[in-house]
């Protein structure tokens, strides 16, 4: 038999010979070991990182044939991308589907996280590199915004600017840099069309491939939280781990067929997605003279703005908004616990865990309604009932005495009541009014410690963690 290579294996040899592609091949893939027990939690940062692509791509298209200019944007993408250019309608609606897939992908994706303790030693930093990602992808969400240039692109890009007037020193030249003019303008498109097709998706791709790295670094964690590396056999192999490739390829293409059938229905059936993906009152051109009666984001952001809402301070309300990306950040320092997954977790660990999407669903709900002050309370209220699930943490990183138990019952109803007197005593709202949704908080907190007390193995860590990873698996 000849030992003549044939040309595409003599091409691929020679690249390997100056690349390190197969050696990455073997090191990142088919002996890359994943523990054999990831569940559907694990398919969201693949898809996301498939959308991401997705994104790129449509996004270079529309730029071809964007304008970014007021007196030009609105049309060039209504007519010119939408009806003149062959192809341009399906690539505007993959890009305005995408953004709002990229945002859910991301909620599971960190939740994920969150349940099974991902962002414990050694993943702090992973976890760390996501929620900048998280914060660069929201960045890029509101640039992209304004650039169709109709009436909620105006005026949302109006309101957030103006928002950050109220950070004090700094905050009116930040807005003016922003906008490049003291209002929303010609000088504000350019920019925000820079930033959006330049250098965030830079920065986010960047940040992704830290992400990778650090994740390929300490290795995955799984619904268990058990460490694959600390039970190996004699070659040295995790015992519970299994070749990423070609177990989880095969595994992620099955997630990407689902996504893709989901994601195609709104693309050709659905884009507006019920005015949540693309608001309705977008499809009218900017009017500078005209403010609309109710502004608000979209549905990504409906719980944030319900935060900015709910305080009757400009300044507050922001602290209050970056406060909540602060504690995701802080989430290795509050849930020191040494037990990762949830499924390990005390009921009460398990019930707070559960609140955090529940009062975050229910703060968008709540934004998505009118401005009235009754749903501005509302959204104070269930705010803090997303702050309590985070601050409420460090109470099981360990078994508590009642002493301890009845200290931060005491200490958190008189922050829920105390904020209340505050509001009361500036007049930001009637005590009628507060009272009307002030038993959310008041009974979230009662609900925790008041059980801790009464009922203790409902706080308590059982102890029972099994030494290896259980069944539930795609191999079980
Ligand atoms: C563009 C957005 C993102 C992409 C493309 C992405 C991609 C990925 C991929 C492919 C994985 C490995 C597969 C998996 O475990 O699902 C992963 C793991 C992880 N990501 Fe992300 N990610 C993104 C955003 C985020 C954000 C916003 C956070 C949290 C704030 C985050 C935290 C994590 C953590 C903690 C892991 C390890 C999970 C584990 O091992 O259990 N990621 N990411």
């Amino acid at each position: 038999m000849s030992d003549k290579k044939s040309l595409p294996v003599a091409i691929f040899d020679w690249f390997d010979a100056r690349l390190p592609i197969s050696s990455f091949w073997r090191t990142q893939l088919t002996r890359y070991p994943a523990p054999k027990n990831f569940n559907l939690w694990y398919f969201f940062g693949s898809l996301a990182l498939l959308v991401l692509v997705l994104q790129l791509a449509t996004g270079l298209f529309l730029a071809i044939h964007y304008q970014p200019n007021p007196d030009l944007a609105y049309w060039s993408v209504l007519r010119g991308i939408e009806r003149d250019s062959h192809w341009g309608w399906l690539i505007r609606n993959m890009h305005i589907v995408g953004a709002s897939a990229f945002f859910l992908l991301v909620y599971l994706h960190m939740y994920r996280g969150i349940m099974y303790g991902s962002y414990k030693k050694p993943r702090e930093l992973l976890w760390l590199v996501g929620i900048f990602i998280y914060l660069v992808l929201a960045a890029e969400a509101f640039l992209g915004y304004l650039l169709p240039w109709g009436q909620m692109s105006y005026w949302g890009s109006a309101v957030v600017t103006n928002f950050v007037t109220a950070i004090p020193g700094i905050g009116k030249p930040i807005a003016e840099w922003l906008r490049g003019s003291f209002v929303v303008g010609t000088p504000t498109l350019n920019r925000f069309f820079v930033f959006h097709v330049f250098l965030m998706p830079l920065l986010l791709l960047a940040l992704v491939l830290v992400h990778l790295i650090a994740l390929h670094q300490v290795g995955s964690n799984n619904p268990d939280g058990i460490e694959i590396h600390e039970n190996v056999n004699e070659t040295g192999w995790p015992r519970d781990g299994i070749p990423f490739h070609p177990y989880y390829t095969v595994k992620d293409l099955f997630g990407v067929s689902v996504f893709f059938v989901i994601f195609f229905w709104f693309v050709f059936y659905n884009p507006g997605g019920w005015g949540l993906l693309l608001d309705k009152l977008n499809y009218t051109p900017a009017n500078i003279l005209h403010t609309p009666s109710d502004i608000h984001p979209l549905w990504f952001f409906l719980p944030f703005y319900a935060m900015l809402r709910g305080v009757p301070d400009k300044l507050y309300g922001i602290m209050t908004f970056a406060g909540s990306f602060a504690l995701l950040a802080c989430l290795p320092l509050l849930d020191r616990n040494p037990v990762r997954s949830i499924r390990y977790r005390p009921v009460l660990y398990k019930i707070n865990i559960f609140m955090m999407p529940v009062s975050f669903i229910w703060l968008g709900i709540i934004a998505h309604g009118s401005a009235t002050e009754q749903n501005m309370v509302f959204g104070l209220h269930v705010t803090e009932v997303f702050y309590a699930t985070f601050l409420f943490l460090p109470f099981f990183n360990r078994e508590r005495s009642l002493i301890a138990k009845l200290a931060w019952f005491l200490v958190a109803e008189m922050v829920v009541w105390g904020i209340d007197v505050w509001m009361y005593s500036i007049h930001a709202h009637s005590w009628h009014l507060m009272l009307q949704t002030d038993w959310i908080p008041a009974t979230y907190v009662l609900l925790i410690f008041g059980l801790s007390v009464l009922f203790p193995s409902l706080a308590r860590d059982s102890g029972k963690l099994p030494e290896r990873v259980t069944a539930g698996g795609i191999f079980h």
